[in-house]
């Protein structure tokens, strides 16, 4: 459920025409939903119930500062995995205290950096880096807590460049690589072992993958048992999907009470920390772009708009579906099946194929869904400036990043002298 609707034919973000938004702003423009943002969280925490639990967003799916802020303010934790995420949670007014340092390759000045701020914990990929972060707290006089994230061997049957959780993949360590991590993690002096972590990958649509994973995560708190090492938390990722077509993802509740009557069949009460990206601002966010041209030859027609995937790289990196809609709906003629496409010369610059459109050169279409992996995995390809991000509140709207000034695309550049 998101809070982009029409009322008279017209696409609202809440309680604002996005036209009215496009008038100040222009287009591309990526609007977000402060309400979107708020319920999904809100089912997620809600979903846990009375059964200890956290939630931190992970802020690779969108890290402007205002999601950030709005997600801070609801008493959110964060999932971080570089030096930078965890400069935006800090200047977002997020909690370094429940922030979790994640990802394969955290470096010095990060690792540094993190325990000088009281980052939580870090979810640890390898042993080498248990010694580094061992060494640098050492250094700093302080002790890191730590999970090692273990990988389960569990396919999430989803895209393979986003399912993480299977051998081949470079992600966390096999069950005896991790049990030996453990039993050195205790006898270094840096480090405090918290938890065991898992994710198995992103946009799951079926629960079976993390009931096979969690089995196996428990499986492996009882051998650390064994070993005399106390689990405090049991770090699950994150991963959920949500509907971009036709799909049908198990909501938070589901989600959640597999999890928990998971943990509670095998009498246990350790708290189960969660990172959903997707799930929480994949449908708060929309893409907004006008219609320059449209053109036929004998075989297609194609829909040229002034977004490209430089601002949206999903359909082009994982043939990604985005439902593709008239911010207000035109009944006068115009009506084809289009390939959507951009500016960018590149045959793989489409936002949508096979799309039924009615529509003119000048009308406004939205691209839905695409508040997660949106504006975050953009570029400045061809030169182009990335969009205007705009945060919707019930019936107002703020600019919350401005659109990039082409001037600022040469920052730091130079020429021979
Ligand atoms: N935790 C860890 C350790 C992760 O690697 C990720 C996502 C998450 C949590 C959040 O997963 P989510 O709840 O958002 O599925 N660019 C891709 C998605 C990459 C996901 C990477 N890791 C896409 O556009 O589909």
């Amino acid at each position: 459920m998101d809070h982009f609707n029409f009322i008279n034919s017209r696409l609202h973000a809440e309680d604002v025409p996005i036209s009215n938004i496009v008038e100040a702003v222009g287009t591309p423009c990526f609007v977000y939903s402060r309400a979107t943002l708020e319920r999904h969280w809100h089912a997620f925490d809600r979903a846990f119930g009375d059964y200890p639990h956290r939630i931190h967003y992970a802020v690779k799916a969108n890290s402007n500062l205002a999601v950030l802020n709005v997600l801070a303010r609801l008493g959110s934790g964060f999932d971080i995995v570089s030096g930078g995420e965890l400069a935006r949670v800090i200047r977002a007014g997020g909690d370094p205290e429940q922030t979790i340092f994640s990802g394969v390759c955290k470096q010095d000045w990060e690792i540094t950096e993190a325990l000088q701020s009281g980052v939580g914990a870090f979810n640890i990929e390898s042993e080498g880096e248990l010694e580094s972060i061992s060494e640098i707290a050492t250094r700093l006089n302080v002790r890191a807590a730590v999970s090692v994230r273990i990988n389960p061997d569990v396919d999430a049957r989803t895209h393979a460049y986003i399912s993480t959780g299977l051998k081949q993949n470079k992600f966390g360590l096999s069950e005896e690589r991790a049990l030996e991590t453990y039993l050195r993690a205790r006898e270094m002096p840096g480090i405090l072992i918290r938890g065991v972590a898992c994710h198995i990958g992103s946009q799951i649509t079926e629960l079976a993958p993390y009931r096979d994973a969690l089995e196996k995560v428990l499986d492996f708190a009882e051998r650390l048992a064994g070993h005399a090492i106390e689990v405090k938390e049991i770090d699950f990722g994150g991963g959920l999907g949500v509907r971009y077509n036709d799909e049908s993802p198990p909501d938070p509740e589901e989600y959640a009470r597999q999890i928990t009557e998971q943990m509670r069949s095998r009498g246990l009460t350790i708290p189960v920390a969660i990172e959903p990206g997707r799930g929480i601002a994949g449908n708060a966010g929309i893409l907004v772009t006008r219609v320059h041209s449209l053109k036929h030859n004998e075989q297609s027609a194609f829909c040229i708009v002034d977004a490209a995937m430089n601002d949206l790289i999903r359909p082009a990196l994982y043939q990604a579906y985005h439902e593709i809609v008239e911010v207000e709906k035109n009944e006068e003629g115009g009506h084809n099946r289009y390939d959507v496409v951009g500016p960018v010369c590149e045959s793989a610059d489409f936002i949508g194929k096979h799309r039924d459109l009615s529509v003119w050169p000048g009308d406004l279409l939205a691209v839905r869904t695409v508040g997660a992996y949106g504006f975050v995995l953009g570029s400045n390809y061809n030169s182009r400036s990335r969009p205007t991000e705009v945060m919707v509140d019930g019936g107002e709207f703020h600019v919350v990043r401005a659109r990039e000034d082409i001037g600022a695309l040469m920052n730091g550049e130079s020429i021979l002298p």
